[in-house]
């Protein structure tokens, strides 16, 4: 079965917005899970704009499900993925301008210093998600570096939506080809209760990362039933 994995990440922003002490991701974390979440992710930004270490490390002691901590691939931040110990860590890349991350993980680019990362974390026991583009030849250097899993960027196939069918095909052919390497397929950005239909017929696709659309639904209609309806959406429709 598919799994949902959601991003606290903006439960955190507003947070930050008025510098208080709620709302708190790690409150908001237990209700996700009673929604049905399978999986809770965080990204620890280099600039801590939202997620802080303490979240980190209570997220790590209460969550039941998964914790997946979304990072850069910096000396600093495998230091906290090995004091911390996620089950997962999903590599991105990362720059301070940006309002969300922008594009995958170019590991043409990055090879050396993703290599070291993902062999530390790897020997913690720590799995590793690469984020990159639906690539044949960034999925085989996933593969070289020894990866658990890629997730796949969906960012384009949400908002181009003239090229749909083309980004959607690209995405199924990625994940094809990932699982044929045998590297698990996750696939998250720009996710919506709308967009994540046609993906739902991806057999290869075994985890969603998904934030933004549950947090933003969740003003209306509340975490807990935000993160059901989703994850209803993804039993749904992969029958
Ligand atoms: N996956 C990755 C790698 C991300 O960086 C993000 C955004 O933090 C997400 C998934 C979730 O994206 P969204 O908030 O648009 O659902």
């Amino acid at each position: 079965m598919k799994k949902l994995s959601v991003n606290l990440d903006h439960i955190a922003t507003l947070r930050e917005a008025r510098k208080e002490n709620f709302p708190d991701p790690v409150q908001a974390a237990i209700l996700c899970e009673i929604g049905g979440a399978d999986g809770i992710t965080v990204h620890l930004r280099q600039d801590r704009r939202h997620i802080k270490e303490r979240d980190l490390e209570l997220l790590r002691k209460v969550i039941k499900t998964e914790l997946n901590l979304e990072m850069a691939p910096t000396e600093e931040m495998l230091n906290i993925a090995l004091n911390y110990k996620p089950d997962w860590v999903t590599l991105v890349p990362e720059s301070p301008e940006e309002v969300t991350t922008q594009g995958g993980l170019d590991l043409l680019k990055t090879y050396s210093i993703v290599k070291e990362i993902v062999n530390k974390l790897r020997e913690a026991e720590i799995k590793v998600s690469i984020f990159i583009e639906p690539d044949k030849e960034q999925i085989e250097k996933a593969k070289e570096l020894n990866a658990s899993a890629i997730e796949i960027n969906t960012d384009l196939y949400t908002k181009d939506i003239k090229n749909r069918e083309k980004y959607l095909k690209e995405i199924e052919e990625a994940s094809k080809f990932a699982s044929s390497l045998s590297l698990s397929v996750h696939a998250g950005h720009g996710l919506n209760y709308h967009n994540i239909i046609p993906l739902l017929k991806i057999k290869e696709i075994e985890e969603f990362a998904i934030g933004f659309s549950i947090i933003a639904r969740a003003v209306y209609v509340g975490l807990k039933e935000a993160v059901y309806e989703m994850k209803r959406l993804i039993i749904e429709g992969e029958k």
